[in-house]
């Protein structure tokens, strides 16, 4: 969580940093906040959005070449404008901005307390900044080794940046477990939380790993060790375009994300599924597929979004390779003992990359000799660079906090690699693969299908947008889907939803039913229909509001449900590529209806870097 962004170098730095925390405020928008290196150093920050501090800033006086800037998601003190970043240090000579956790601040502060500091706002990274400061008084020392010297101290994640009055043309810089990326310009650096900011000025980035300390001028990048020992940056060129970040038309960017899937799901199957052929390529794959097809057991490790694509694929996992497989929330399995054996495969999946508690999981799954798949979206990220092997979604970057079309790529990536395995392993015959494979490929025409019906989900959307509660229900390979629409209308529309397996509904949920609660079944045809039929006359019979998605044409279910939101045929298995667009779909048009802000909920970020 939390946005950083910094310049330094001949342009404005104010201008700079503002459209950079624009990009990155899909990390946190509690508060945000600038330093800035003119005539002294000068601090401004405010709390809510970004646009805020823009408002409050008119007409001051910003000119400056060296800044820093900071969009936060509250973890200690609440939003406010004096727990916003950056944090100046006690003597005034340094600002700080921090993404991550100190979690031995307690003991910090107090070491500090007893030596006299007094603290101006409820945050850790205040605590941090203080410590440094304390440092570089008692050991008279430069910036730089202060810095080394407390982190060495440090318990916990972070990315800070450091502005310092008595030496205007350095920044300082150092990451733990917390993402940053150096942009090289001509005589300018850039440093971020990740290259949306940078990306207009060059596309040469560094991305600084753990333990690394950055010291930037405007033409010289020295990245050292905590032994402060120099290691050499490698720079690697973006493969990113600035459209590919902006709306580009449309009112939301999940919006536009929601209308990419047809190009996101090709281009995640293009270079892999050769259907004259019938093969599947994906070298993270073949080059462990022994370990991959001899597994004891298969152990998905994700949150959210991503955990509900990791359900979706335990179901095709165990019915393609007949692996036994278990879907694990990475932030129970990181603090309970879990039982790993060096034959388990873990496959771990993230959109960002980023997420503390699926990294911290990997790493106890590492330690006990399992071997780790990382399914990611984010080229380059943390957890890309722990696992032993992988495969990227290939999603483009998504900024929308709801995700979505991070969502199918997963789904595909991880059907593909199922597909892979079980041909290998022999468990699926030629003609059912053939089929697979064939039906994978009009997945993306398909789903350019189920978008012509966002204007009738639109009006649908306005009908229900009044409830208080819904209840989402599926079967098989829809029950996840069923909880990801849940999912989907609660951040989206700060409407309380619950997804369920269908047939569970009469062991509980049922008693909730009543004609003012919108029950929305996934009901595609496949082989729980005439079960999920019986579930939805159950819910009918107590006067429950009936929205179906439903197999175009189905009469059966049209006959009984009050609304139905009809979706092209597709084998069982694919089936979720389809039924979860309507979902996405109704809960934006209904937090759109309700004045939600859909691209960033109240209370959410993007990527949680924190546990
Ligand atoms: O980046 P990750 O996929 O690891 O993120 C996991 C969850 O934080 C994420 O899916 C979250 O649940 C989304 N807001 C859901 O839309």
């Amino acid at each position: 969580m939390c946005g950083i962004v910094a310049y330094i170098g001949p342009r404005e730095a104010y201008p700079v940093i503002l459209k950079g925390l624009k990009r990155l405020e899909y990390r946190g928008y509690d508060s945000s906040g600038v330093a800035l290196l003119h005539d002294g150093l000068k601090v401004y920050k405010k709390k809510g959005k970004v646009a805020e501090l823009e408002e409050s800033l008119v007409g001051q006086n910003l000119h400056a070449h060296a800044g820093i800037g900071h969009t936060r998601w509250a973890t200690h003190g609440e939003p406010s404008d004096r727990n916003a970043h950056p944090h100046q240090s006690s003597n005034g000579k340094l600002a700080m901005i921090h993404n991550g956790i100190i979690e031995n601040y307690t003991q910090l502060k107090n070491e500090l307390i007893r030596k006299g500091y007094q603290f101006k706002s409820d945050t850790d990274t205040e605590v941090l900044l203080n410590f440094i400061e304390d440092i570089q008084r008692n050991n008279q020392c430069i910036l730089e080794e202060a810095v080394r010297i407390a982190l060495k101290r440090v318990v916990g994640a972070y990315v800070i940046v450091l502005l310092d009055k008595d030496n205007p043309d350095t920044l300082i810089a150092a990451r733990k477990g917390s993402p940053l990326v150096i942009g090289v310009g001509r005589g300018e650096h850039f440093l971020a939380s990740d290259a949306s900011p940078i990306i207009e000025y060059t596309k040469e980035v560094v991305y600084v790993n753990d333990y690394e300390l950055a010291i930037l001028k405007a033409d010289e990048l020295v990245l050292k060790n905590l032994g402060n020992e120099k290691i050499t940056p490698f720079v690697q060129k973006l493969d990113m375009e600035l459209a590919a970040i902006e709306k580009g038309g449309y009112d939301h960017f999940m919006l536009k994300e929601i209308f990419e899937q047809p190009d996101t799901i090709f281009d995640c199957l293009r270079g892999r599924l050769d259907i004259t052929n019938n093969t599947i390529t994906m070298a993270g794959v073949l080059q462990n597929i022994d370990q991959l097809k001899s597994a004891n057991r298969i152990i998905i490790i994700a949150c959210g979004t991503s955990w509900h694509a990791g359900l979706t694929a335990e179901y095709i996992i165990e019915e393609l390779c007949r692996i036994p497989v278990e879907v694990e929330y990475a932030s129970e399995f990181r603090y309970r003992n879990p039982v790993v054996h060096p034959g388990d495969v873990i496959i771990a999946i993230s959109q960002s990359g980023e997420t503390a508690d699926t990294m911290v999981a990997i790493e106890r799954a590492k330690e006990q000799g399992a071997f780790i798949f990382g399914v990611v979206n984010v080229v380059g990220s943390s957890i890309a660079r722990i696992s032993h092997a992988g495969a990227y979604t290939h999603a483009g970057h998504e900024i929308g906090v709801a995700s979505t079309k991070a969502f199918t790529a997963q789904l595909v990536v991880l059907t593909l690699i199922a597909l892979k395995v079980a041909w290998e392993k022999g468990s699926v015959d030629q003609e059912r693969y053939t089929h697979l494979l064939h039906e994978l490929y009009a997945i993306p025409e398909k789903v350019r299908e189920v978008l012509l019906l966002n204007r009738q989900i639109e009006q649908l959307a306005k009908k229900y947008q009044g409830a208080t509660d819904a209840l989402y229900l599926g079967r098989g390979y829809n029950f996840p889907i069923a909880l990801e629409g849940a999912l989907k209308l609660k951040e989206i529309s700060y409407i309380h939803a619950e997804g369920y397996p269908a047939a569970e509904m009469k062991h509980g949920p049922i008693a909730l039913v009543d004609e003012h609660l919108p029950v929305v079944f996934v009901a595609t045809r496949d082989s729980y229909h005439e079960k999920i039929v019986s579930n939805i006359q159950e819910i009918k019979a107590r006067k429950g509001k009936v929205i179906a998605v439903i197999t175009a044409g189905d009469q059966t279910i049209t006959g009984m449900a009050d609304d139905t939101i009809g979706i092209p045929e597709a084998d069982e298995i694919l089936a979720p590529l389809l039924s979860v667009i309507p979902l996405q779909l109704l809960s934006y048009h209904i937090g759109v209806a309700k004045g939600c802000d859909v691209d960033k909920p109240r209370n959410l970020a993007k990527s949680v870097t924190v546990e």
